[in-house]
């Protein structure tokens, strides 16, 4: 897809970056080059990537049968969100046992062949480790329901006696980040935390059973021969002494709302803030960073490079880093990234704070821009107002502008595809894929919909089945065309049949920005700003390694160097050559 763009007549014919001042962000290196350093890790949400069974919900052999597609990609990893057997309230984040595969997606055979045929195409597998509650369907729920208050059941998780008369009131005054109290009062009268839906109770982490049970499962799941981890709700396993009342506010998304009200980190800070940290005495304690320092040393005993990735919603990136100290996590993710929005010096800043707090640890920085918890980024950047992080969309919200969201989805994905570092692409965005904005109250499943009493939308609409097939019933989901939610007609322009091998798709970018940015080795480059488009604010240049990467956030066209190759341009160039508002372009210069 290397296009040579002929060079600029008109605007303002800029020096080559070669001629340019430079200000240096991240120095690259070539010693440390442990596969998660640089890999581009591709999210499967395996309910809704592709069914095999026809039940209308994804499986692992739907997973298996697709490995080509994410091989043609360009990948380097797969992250699998959780296919353990579970009652599927919170979609699987409520696991039951740990060492199983839930019916729903298959057996432990179907894990072991769709790991094989991943390794087999050199792509390593993450799966999702869910250590800060259980489901309530865990025996160890159950024994704890059966046994009596102060037993050794009651301990591994968090138990207590309610306050008040009667103790009829919660042992403190927490909510749950999924809406309502973060308690639920049990037949004899003790309460106990849960941080997201009662049937995700909280475990107790100061015990010594849940420690040696988790590191267990890691091994189950190392021994079967998986390359690492994403650790979910890293920041919260250990709560402050004394679970003290805190009258601070959670999020289901870590600063969804208005960014530009009380969430939002007053005045543009230098650390990169964004409002993506949950705090309180119930997050980011510094016990967790023991855990942390045991479970490095559980694979580090493993052969190959095996890694831990920290789903941790922590500012500033200087706190953050230090989930990935050099004896702990080996990444975390990079939610002030996710959640910066579509302004050139917010991402300027934010790219600096990052490099600048991972750089002193020495650990990767990491890139994202969706996941299943959040809008979809072509669907986000396309809201009338950027100011606002909502946590999903109804039909009655104001509706993004799809073509506007598309456009500067892709430029940021080529901005930050073009960073060294890890990348992070969550299933369907290779496709453009938007939210779906209006799904009808009756086919939501999100418990953070129902807790909030239909407040909050919640993240379905980030997790409607993947089209394949423009054609097929339910775009090729599976066979039958039974899909767990319902899919929006556009999807058919979206599918991956219609855009295989098109000049220009969505996934033909992603392919092609994969394979260059794997040539060019700009997992492990550098990054260099360039000042050559100093007098346009809106301007994000850098240069890495061999490429140049010019993104433009505003309204009006940038000129680019005179005789400079286009190696790739996440949209089409003026006729004068110029680079227009919401594109992105990588150039050899
Ligand atoms: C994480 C997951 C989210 C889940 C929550 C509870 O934030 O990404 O999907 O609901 O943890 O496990
Ligand atoms: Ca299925």
């Amino acid at each position: 897809m290397t296009t040579t763009q002929p060079t600029t007549t008109a605007g303002s014919p800029r020096p080559g970056p070669d001629a340019a001042a430079r200000s240096v962000v991240h120095v690259g290196s070539d010693a440390a080059r442990e596969w998660w350093r640089d890999a581009v890790i591709y999210q499967v949400y395996p309910r809704s990537f592709a069914d095999g069974n026809g039940d209308g919900i994804g499986d692992l052999p739907g997973v298996t049968a697709h490995l080509d597609h994410l091989r043609r990609l360009g990948v380097d990893a797969i992250w699998l969100s959780p296919f353990y057997r579970s009652p599927q309230n919170d979609a699987g984040y409520d696991v039951a046992d740990y060492r199983d595969v839930d019916p729903l997606f298959g057996t432990l055979a179907d894990f072991d062949e769709m790991l094989a045929g991943a390794h087999e195409r050199g792509m390593r597998v993450v799966v999702d480790l869910v250590p800060n509650h259980t489901s309530d369907q865990h025996e160890w729920f159950a024994a704890a329901l059966a046994a009596a208050p102060g037993s050794p059941e009651r301990a591994r998780y968090l138990f207590r006696d309610g306050r008040g008369p009667g103790g009829d009131e919660p042992p403190n005054n927490w909510q749950s980040i999924f809406g309502g109290p973060a308690w639920t009062r049990v037949e004899d009268g003790q309460w106990y935390l849960h941080l997201f839906d009662s049937t995700q109770p909280d475990l107790d982490w100061t015990h010594p059973e849940v420690r040696a049970e988790f590191e267990a499962v890691l091994r189950f799941w190392l021994d079967r021969g998986v390359d690492g981890f994403r650790v979910d709700v890293a920041h919260g396993m250990v709560k402050a002494d004394g679970l003290p009342d805190w009258d601070g506010h959670v999020e289901m998304v870590a600063g969804a709302g208005d960014a530009t009200g009380d969430d939002a980190a007053p005045g543009a800070p230098e650390d990169g803030s964004t409002g993506a940290g949950n705090s309180g005495p119930m997050f980011d304690q510094d016990g967790v960073h023991e855990i942390y320092r045991d479970w490095h040393r559980v694979l580090a005993a493993y052969e190959g490079d095996r890694a831990l990735v920290a789903e941790a919603w922590v500012e500033p990136l200087s706190r953050l880093a230090r989930y990935v100290r050099p004896d702990e996590m080996h990444q975390a993710f990079n939610f002030s990234f996710l959640t910066t929005g579509w302004d050139a010096a917010a991402l300027r800043r934010v790219i600096e704070a990052s490099y600048r707090a991972n750089d002193a640890v020495g650990a990767p920085t990491t890139w994202v821009l969706s996941n299943h918890d959040v809008v979809r980024h072509p669907s986000r950047l396309g809201l009338p107002d950027l100011g606002v992080r909502p946590n999903g969309l109804f039909a009655t919200d104001p509706q993004p502008d799809e073509e506007l969201g598309l456009r500067r989805a892709r430029a940021a994905t080529l901005l930050m595809l073009a960073l060294p570092g890890s990348a992070y692409l969550y299933q369907g965005e290779e496709l453009g894929l938007p939210e779906h904005t209006t799904l009808p109250a009756e086919v939501r499943q999100d418990p953070a919909f129902f807790r909030t009493e239909g407040a909050e939308a919640g993240r379905d609409g980030c997790r409607v089945p993947l089209p394949w097939t423009a054609d097929a019933p339910g775009f090729g989901f599976g066979p039958t065309g039974a899909t767990w939610l319902p899919q929006p007609e556009s999807f058919a322009r979206y599918a991956a049949d219609v855009q295989d091998g098109v000049p220009g798709s969505t996934l033909e970018l992603y392919r092609a920005a994969l394979a260059t940015r794997r040539t060019e080795e700009l997992g492990h480059g550098g990054l260099a700003w360039l000042d050559v488009w100093a007098d346009s604010p809106d301007v994000i240049a850098g240069r890495n390694r061999g490429v140049t990467v010019v993104a433009n956030l505003g309204a009006s066209p940038v000129a680019l160097p005179d005789g400079a190759e286009v190696l790739l341009a996440s949209g089409p160039l003026a006729a004068d050559g110029t680079l227009p508002a919401d594109t992105t372009v990588w150039l050899r210069a």
